[in-house]
């Protein structure tokens, strides 16, 4: 669709230019203001460029249409595409394409694995690279339910960039450096010396309750604080014991966060802060030659243009301590600078999926990056908010018992859920099934369903988290959508359009066969907004609207039962339905399932 819409654009700017061949003249640009048709009974797309054009010209709206609809219908490739042009209201322009034409563009799909999504590039060695950052737990820390947004959200939105043909980077930013690591390190050395003195890695234990025994002796043991100051200084300074116990401790941490990637099929990069840890002086030096830097209490920072503190005066963004140390914002500036730069990834674009609170830091950081000139005209640096996970009662996500809940708890209390709801269905529909079927199906449903309800609220806005809500088999949820998709396969299959029988020409005569068909040919367009919105909710509501069109077609068109021609025409709309889906769940990250 977006191909046509390019084209009809090209068309209504030459109609206007020849109606008006002054206003062209002008220079000025001539918007024909084209975008969807607002309602269906409009047509596919609506121009409404002749009011814009009308102020300009001091000529009735009306009048302006008129012309533009005359010289619209002495274009051929127009008369080809589209039906007579309608007027509405003050100058609108109602676009409606041909029945053929649009039959023509869904049968081209039925064929093409990428079901009309095009790809920006052919040779993703020579596309342009992107950057999402997302996940990026800390080491030692409990990968809390903000992570998993990141994670979630993050890998839609590379999923999306990578079909897109785009070469992707996947990086975890993870929080592997900083004074934290002296008191761990202290800890270690003092609780499990035996790990530092064997060649291999070996199990250090829970290092969430590790990190709060630590936390807890340095905030109490003034000797253990100064050890741990040393250890710091140690680390920093490359010795080799301090770097192997800093090592064990990212390891243990790495593989914890691995089984959650494992669960939710996550690929991730690491390239932790300590990566750039060479590379922070350079960040400090290259400021303070371009005069940015300025010393404040001790402290060096840059003062930010436009964003005011308390008293008005504008904000520090401190990049080095006045101990000499450098913190999480000189860290993305050195990041930034790497990632955008000619000898670092050369990207075009960096995406930075965090919550919402982080904005204030990312939008110092890209002000200092601009101002420093890292990023180039070409390249764009977006911060991806969002919003916080609550519980149904709207305060923090807690367990019965107070505690803050573990990501792994939760996504298996998902997949419990998911079984016990399967087992039900099944006894009600006197079912039979494999406890390896029941298995396979509430472990695809109850990650699909944690993944799902997070990326079909939109993303700013906080989320609550509702195991009855997302696993209902009603609704906007994953189980619903993955429920239609084996449905709608299992229809095509039956018909037998499963086994490539394509008919020549796609027939059809029913409102709701060419609402349904539509609707298909709107996926492309959907995926360019998902890929310059970054807001993964509009790819859901498409599917789950979709879905909804396929049943009120199923349930008001026969289609297995139907003569032919139609009833090829209709289970090419079921196969092409099917595959949208799963092509749309695909890049949502969630699996599809034969039955369920
Ligand atoms: N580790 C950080 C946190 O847990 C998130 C890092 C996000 N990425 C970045 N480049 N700052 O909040």
């Amino acid at each position: 669709m977006l191909q046509i819409a390019h084209s009809l654009q090209q068309q209504l700017k030459a109609a206007i230019a020849r109606a008006f061949p002054q206003a062209a003249a002008d220079g000025e640009e001539l918007d024909p203001a084209l975008g969807p048709a607002s309602k269906p009974e409009f047509g596919d797309f609506q121009a409404n460029g002749a009011l814009g054009l009308a102020k300009r010209l001091g000529k009735p709206p009306r009048l302006i249409a008129e012309a533009i609809a005359a010289q619209l219908q002495l274009d051929d490739t127009f008369k080809q595409l589209c039906e007579p042009v309608q007027i509405a209201g003050p100058g609108f322009l109602n676009l409606t394409l041909k029945a053929e034409v649009l039959a023509a563009e869904l049968h081209g799909r039925l064929e093409d694995p990428r079901l009309g999504v095009e790809k920006v590039i052919n040779d993703i060695n020579n596309s342009a690279t992107i950057i999402v950052d997302f996940s990026s737990p800390n080491i030692a820390k409990e990968m809390h339910v903000g992570h998993l947004r990141s994670t979630i959200i993050g890998d839609c939105i590379a999923r999306v960039l990578e079909f897109r043909g785009y070469r992707v980077l996947r990086l975890n930013h993870v929080g592997d450096w900083g004074t934290q690591f002296g008191m761990l390190i202290s800890q270690l050395k003092q609780v499990a010396p035996e790990a530092l003195n064997t060649a291999d890695a070996i199990d250090l234990g829970d290092l969430v309750t590790f990190y709060r025994e630590a936390k807890q002796r340095f905030d109490n043991d003034s000797e253990f604080q100064t050890i741990s100051r040393e250890e710091v200084v140690k680390l920093q300074a490359g010795d080799p014991v301090s770097l192997k116990a800093w090592g064990l401790l990212c390891e243990q941490s790495r593989k914890e966060f691995q089984k959650i990637y494992d669960t939710l099929d996550i690929n991730l990069q690491e390239r932790g802060e300590s990566f750039y840890n060479p590379k922070l002086q350079d960040v400090v030096d290259d400021l303070n030659r371009q005069g940015l830097l300025v010393t404040d209490d001790g402290a060096r920072c840059v003062f930010l243009e436009g964003m005011l503190g308390k008293e008005g005066k504008p904000l520090p963004l401190i990049v080095q301590k006045s101990d000499g140390g450098f913190n999480y914002a000189t860290t993305d500036l050195a990041a930034i600078r790497y990632r955008l730069g000619a000898d670092g990834d050369a990207a075009t674009r960096v995406i930075y999926v965090t919550d919402a609170g982080q904005a204030n830091h990312f939008s110092a950081v890209f002000q200092v990056a601009k101002r420093a000139g890292w990023i180039p005209a070409e390249a764009t640096v977006e911060h991806v908010p969002f919003g916080l996970v609550q519980g149904v009662d709207g305060k923090k996500l807690k367990t019965r018992s107070g505690d803050t809940i573990r990501l792994k708890d939760l996504l298996e209390e998902a997949i419990e859920h998911c079984g016990t709801n399967l087992r039900n269905r099944l006894k009600e529909e006197d079912r039979n099934e494999s406890e390896d079927f029941i298995q396979h199906v509430a472990t695809t449903v109850g990650i699909a369903a944690v993944k799902y309800a997070d990326l079909s609220t939109n993303r700013i806005t906080n989320y609550q988290f509702s195991f009855e809500r997302m696993l209902a088999l009603n609704g906007n949820t994953a189980p619903y959508l993955l429920y239609a998709a084996v449905r709608i396969k299992g229809i095509a299959r039956k018909g037998g359009s499963l086994d490539g029988a394509t008919p020549d020409k796609l027939i059809f005569t029913e409102p709701q066969e060419w609402a349904l068909a539509r609707q298909l040919l709107q996926l492309d367009v959907i995926i360019s907004d998902v890929e310059t919105e970054l807001l993964p909710n509009r790819l859901c509501n498409y599917l789950f609207e979709l879905s909804q069109s396929f049943n009120r077609f199923y349930d008001q068109v026969p289609v297995l039962k139907a003569e032919e021609p139609a009833r090829s025409s209709r289970l090419a709309l079921c196969n092409l339905c099917a595959n949208t889906l799963e092509l749309g769940l695909q890049l949502l990250g969630i699996q599809t399932l034969e039955r369920m």
